[in-house]
């Protein structure tokens, strides 16, 4: 057979045209890139493991696929550096092409990550950081959060303590985002409840010398004590604080980052502690009992709440996926599929507000040995305000 110019010009056209259009093709039915920004190193190294742990966790229950597509990870040490976060985000967006990123613990860091997907339109889903503004003002259509707000655990907080008959509080943090909004959180509850913040005390990320404000703390003789500090700080905070003799003469309440994955280190320090959280020890609902099991099989540890937050990840994404078949640049669908989901969760069934941050309950809890033990809900079906979210 031989072909005239004309219809020669239309096949080489058509050829040319699967070509292009080939490769795209088969991006679409070949793995998901996963890029995981997460510290690896730092006072927070144990949290990025442990979401990374149960990211992988419900991955492979999958069988290392989700929306029928392979999930490949690329990873990227944060070490919780806000001032290396738009260079290391940036690597895992234009560097590695990256479909999904899934982070991560730092406030500072997260809110450079939130910018940077905004800005690039790429997903991404926050498995802790509890940064106001990444569900407030840079709320997005593709930006989901797993974890909490700083928010919601101080106000539930703030709830207990003045319902606890105390009035004077003082506050103590490390100084940026997460610190000053689980502050801001408990002083919004408490002082409406007609409770009074003596004194507001800080010192700089990540550090640990706690001595001269605990001297101050017993010097002005409060009825209680507030608190944020996680990983490697709360554990020393929590030490300083039993051994300046101040456990004894003035109660302390913090948001469950306090005795969560610490308790091991703390001892007898964190013994009787009050926190406030969305995950426990002992909640004995039928998904926390398998997801424990499993977790505990795979890596011979037992999950803390940054594991449950790194698997509802995974979960998160697994939803989205399947609503749109695999196609992660479909963000409509993906978002449609994700704000009508009640997501299985160890912590609870949760659902997601309209700033994409779960609505859920916030715990009260013991530390009772080796445990943080639930003994109540100090808020049910808590959503976080979403102020300055316009979506
Ligand atoms: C944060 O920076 O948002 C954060 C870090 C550790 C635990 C909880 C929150």
């Amino acid at each position: 057979m031989t072909l005239n110019r004309k219809s020669f010009v239309v096949a080489a056209l058509a050829a040319a045209a699967l070509v292009a259009t080939a490769p795209q093709a088969f991006a679409q039915a070949g793995k998901i890139k996963v890029g995981l920004m997460l510290p690896y190193t730092g006072t927070f190294a144990a949290l990025g493991n442990a979401i990374e742990n149960g990211f992988r966790l419900y991955v492979t229950e999958q069988g290392g696929k989700l929306g029928g597509r392979e999930i490949e990870f690329v990873k990227v040490d944060d070490e919780s550096d806000p001032a290396k976060a738009t260079d290391n985000v940036n690597k895992l967006i234009k560097r590695d092409n990256v479909d999904v990123l899934v982070g991560t613990v730092h406030s500072g860091v997260a809110m450079a990550m939130a910018k940077a997907a905004k800005d690039s339109g790429t997903m991404l889903i926050v498995p802790n950081a509890g940064a106001d503004a990444v569900t407030g003002p840079f709320c997005a259509s593709h930006i989901f959060r797993s974890s909490f707000s700083n928010w919601q655990p101080g106000y539930a907080m703030g709830e207990v303590v003045a319902k606890k008959g105390h009035k004077k509080v003082v506050t103590i943090t490390w100084k940026y985002a997460a610190g000053d909004e689980s502050v801001g959180g408990f002083k919004e509850s408490f002082t409406k409840s007609g409770g009074q913040i003596v004194k507001e005390l800080s010192l700089p990320f990540p550090g640990v010398e706690f001595q001269a404000l605990l001297t101050e703390i017993a010097s002005l003789k409060p009825d209680a004590v507030y608190t944020f500090f996680a990983g490697g700080g709360a554990v020393k905070f929590v030490k300083d604080y039993a051994a300046a003799g101040l456990k004894k003469s003035i109660p302390l309440y913090g948001a469950g980052f306090l005795t969560d994955g610490t308790l091991e280190a703390q001892g007898a320090d964190a013994d009787g502690l009050l926190t406030s959280l969305h995950y426990g020890d002992s909640l004995e609902n039928a998904k926390d009992k398998s997801f424990r099991l499993a977790y505990a099989k795979a890596y011979k540890l037992q999950p803390d709440v940054y594991a449950v937050q790194g698997y509802d990840a995974a979960q998160m994404l697994g939803i989205g996926l399947a609503a749109t078949k695999g196609d992660v640049k479909n963000k409509a669908a993906f978002a449609a599929a994700l704000e009508k989901a009640r997501i299985d969760s160890p912590r609870g069934a949760f659902t997601l507000g309209k700033n994409h941050n779960p609505v859920q309950d916030i715990y009260l809890r013991q530390v009772v040995g080796k445990e943080n033990k639930v003994i109540g809900v100090a808020s049910k079906n808590l959503s976080d305000p979403g102020r300055g979210c316009k979506m």
